[in-house]
This record gives C-alpha cells, sequence and structure tokens, in this order.
C-alpha cells in the first residue's frame, strides 16, 4: 500500500502491460505510466513479431500503441498514462497537434508527451488552452524547463508536466540530478502549476535520491519498483545523501520564467539526439 508519508506520486516506465500488472501486484498502488516510441518498440508481443520477420505499417503501429495503452488503461484507470507523439526535430506544431488530438482520445487520462522543441512548445500551448494534458518530454536544461513553465501559465497544477531525464545525463559526465534540483529552485519562484517527473530513472539510489527531494513524480522501471518494495517502500530522509561519484554538478541558472518564449535557449545536443533515437526505434518497426 502507498505509505502515508509518501510525497511524491509513482508511475511505471514501460511500453508492456504485462510488468503494469506486476508493479500493481508488488507495490499494490500505481499512480501512473509513462510510455514512449522506444518503450512501446521493446513491448515482447512487437518484438516477437519482429523477430518472426514481419514489419508493420505505420497505421498497425499506431493501432498497436493503442491497444497497449487501453490494455495499461484498465490497471491504471485514475491515475496518468502518458503517450508520446511521433516527432523529430523538423514535426511541425500542426502535425504534432494532429497526433496529439487524435491520441487524446484513446482513453480519458492521457498525459500526451510532447518533445521540447519550438513546435512542441507552441502546441503545448494550444493544446492546454484546448483543455489537453501535456508531459513536456527530454528536458535537459534549466532553459528549457524555463520555456515550459512559461507556456501553459495560467495552466491548473496536474495538467502539465515536465521530464527531466536524469540518466542521459549522467551518461555524458553531467549529475543529472542536479538538473533536478535547480529545476526545483527555478519553480519554487512561480505558482507550482507545473509538476516535476523526474525521468530517465536507471539506479536505486537515483529513485531513492528523488524521493528524498519529494519530486512532484518518479517514473522508474518495474526492476527499480521492485526493489523499493523489497526494501519495504522505504522513504528517505531529506539528509539523503546521494553519491554523484565523478559525475559534475550543473550550475545552477537563475532563469526568469517570465521571458518571452522565444528568448529561451530551447537547444540541447540531448534532446536532439533523443528525438533521433525515438524515430529511429519507431523505423525498425514498419516496413
Ligand atoms: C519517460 O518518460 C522517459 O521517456 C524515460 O524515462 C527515458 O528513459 P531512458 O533514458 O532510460 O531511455
Amino acid at each position: 500500500m502507498r505509505p502515508q508519508n509518501l510525497k511524491t506520486k509513482i508511475f511505471l516506465d514501460s511500453g508492456n502491460p504485462v510488468e503494469t500488472r506486476e508493479a500493481i501486484k508488488f507495490l499494490g498502488f500505481l499512480d501512473g505510466q509513462t510510455t514512449n516510441p522506444s518503450l512501446i518498440a521493446k513491448n515482447p508481443e512487437l518484438q516477437a513479431k519482429i523477430s518472426r520477420g514481419q514489419k508493420l505499417s505505420s497505421e498497425e503501429v499506431k493501432t498497436f500503441y493503442r491497444s497497449v495503452i487501453e490494455e495499461i488503461k484498465v490497471m491504471v484507470s485514475d491515475g496518468s498514462i502518458s503517450i508520446e507523439v511521433y516527432a523529430d526535430k523538423n514535426t511541425s506544431k500542426e502535425k504534432i497537434i494532429e497526433q496529439a488530438r487524435e491520441m487524446n482520445k484513446w482513453i480519458p487520462n492521457a498525459h500526451i508527451k510532447l518533445p521540447i522543441t519550438e513546435a512542441g512548445l507552441l502546441a503545448e500551448h494550444d493544446l492546454l488552452k484546448e483543455g489537453f494534458r501535456v508531459n513536456m518530454t527530454l528536458c535537459f536544461s534549466q532553459e528549457q524547463a524555463g520555456a515550459v513553465y512559461n507556456m501553459s501559465l495560467g495552466s491548473k497544477k496536474g495538467n502539465v508536466f515536465l521530464s527531466p531525464f536524469i540518466g542521459r545525463l549522467d551518461d555524458k559526465g553531467q549529475n543529472g540530478l542536479s538538473l533536478i534540483e535547480n529545476i526545483q529552485k527555478i519553480y519554487s519562484k512561480g505558482d507550482g502549476h507545473v509538476e516535476v517527473l523526474a525521468a530517465s530513472i536507471r539506479s536505486y539510489e537515483h529513485f531513492l535520491a528523488c524521493l528524498a527531494l519529494e519530486v512532484d513524480i518518479i517514473t522508474a522501471p518495474l526492476k527499480i519498483l521492485e526493489e523499493w518494495w523489497k526494501r519495504d517502500l522505504e522513504i528517505p530522509s531529506k539528509d539523503f545523501v546521494y553519491n554523484k561519484k565523478d559525475l559534475s554538478n550543473i550550475p545552477f541558472e537563475d532563469i526568469s520564467l517570465d521571458k518571452n518564449f522565444i528568448n529561451y535557449n530551447l537547444q540541447h545536443d540531448l534532446t536532439d539526439a533523443g528525438l533521433d533515437k525515438f524515430v529511429s526505434d519507431w523505423k525498425t518497426l514498419i516496413a
């Protein structure tokens, strides 16, 4: 059962409904689930088709994605389920919105994942005005976090998630956890309408450190949630010491939350690389 002193919402990071069932079985609760094109591509049912030499049309891949989301929805009926649009660096706002409108019809409890590109941010703004809920993904910088906040001004808490990716920064020798801390500090000057969703969690230590920081939401792979369960859903104190090893901290930037959105620097190499990876994983499935 959910520990009473747990401040953070716990999501599963997976494209496989079998794992949803497992997570709920051992934790006794689950607040939501995140998916992305790479996670859907890894789904065992889809992989079995591919290993039999089958390739799918993009329509069939979309139908498969929808069936996965519908299956998760049966188990996570009150929580949030993130569905990611297919986008590369050049995908237009109109194309993003078209996909978001279609995906949002799949289930009533979706957060639509949009990339932090100029088009993605313009789509964020318009979709929120239409009543959608969004999860702004592939965040690697404080400037990007500022832009997401700014483009969602006036939104209700719960409608906007920001997903900073810890593990992928660690992979480059930077302390991903320090980005989360910096963003929390920047957002503490605001009205709290954007929730920080710690993503790209690769270790149990990442998970504990995020709990200690009381981030709004953590999304973690099944094996990390299982480890937490084995340790009786422990909650570290705020003094938890995170061993950053030889990773270098990302310096704090005192980003203003009320610049015009074109004045935020949206560029980050890891955002570009992340988009390329999602696109290439998707393409391995398509004939
Ligand atoms: C979830 O929303 C993210 O897409 C996911 O956590 C990314 O994890 P990865 O960096 O391990 O691929």
